[in-house]
């Protein structure tokens, strides 16, 4: 299973990639805006350095809804580095332009996927990546993992060489769901990855372990 990072925020990318298990980064315009925000940084040259900072693909998303634009935009993005992963999103237009895009060995990541039919749909456009956004589905009172799972099994079914990202994830217990699926890629905020390291357990056995080794010690 690969683990890409979901932000833009370069301290977290920094401080991801330096725990060495970081096989790519998603952004999106809201999560860029943020960093533009925070840093006063221009966002080509935030994409830049996270594509500096990290091997595997960083999705850089496309603004535009119309087919010319939103291939303009793929093209302008690529030159930033050769592992920018252009992000479409799932419309008409976006189908079209992801055959556009990926025709030129750029690869695609298509966005805001909701149903089974919108992940085949990417995946006969050619699209590298489909994400499918499982706490968005939650919050509305569908099983986000559910729709990974019949992505999964209609890929493997027609060996797609598409690869599922798990996207919109707000706990560690997504990241527990997609890895039992056996979901190709979790996309995780930084703050989630944080929370996955945790157990009381770990923490109370560090305490006691040290403290009775404290005991021989000072001896
Ligand atoms: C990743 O590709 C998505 O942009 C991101 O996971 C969306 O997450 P959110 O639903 O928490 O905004």
């Amino acid at each position: 299973m690969k683990f890409f990072i979901d932000t833009a925020n370069l301290d977290e990318i920094k401080e991801a990639s330096e725990l060495g298990f970081l096989d790519g980064v998603t952004t999106n315009p809201t999560l860029l805006s943020r960093e533009v925000e925070r840093t006063g940084m221009d966002p080509n040259d935030v994409l830049k350095k996270i594509c500096e900072m990290v091997e595997g693909p960083i999705s850089a998303e496309v603004v535009s809804l119309e087919v010319d634009g939103m291939v303009k935009e793929a093209e302008k993005l690529s030159t930033i580095a050769k592992n920018i992963c252009i992000k479409v999103p799932m419309t008409k237009n976006g189908v079209k332009a992801t055959r556009t895009i990926t025709e030129k060995e750029t690869m695609v990541n298509m966005t805001l996927i909701f149903s089974v039919n919108q992940a085949l749909l990417a995946a006969k456009a050619g699209a590298t990546f489909v994400s499918p956004f499982i706490g968005r589905l939650d919050d509305i009172a569908h099983i986000g993992i559910d729709l990974v799972s019949d992505i999964m099994d209609v890929f493997e079914n027609y060996a797609f060489p598409t690869e599922v990202i798990v996207a919109s994830i707000r706990h560690p217990l997504h990241v527990v769901e997609a890895a039992l699926i056996g979901a190709h890629i979790a996309t995780i905020p930084f703050k989630v990855i944080e929370k996955m390291f945790k157990h009381p357990l770990t923490d109370i056995g560090i305490e006691r372990f040290l403290a009775d080794w404290k005991k021989i010690a000072n001896k």
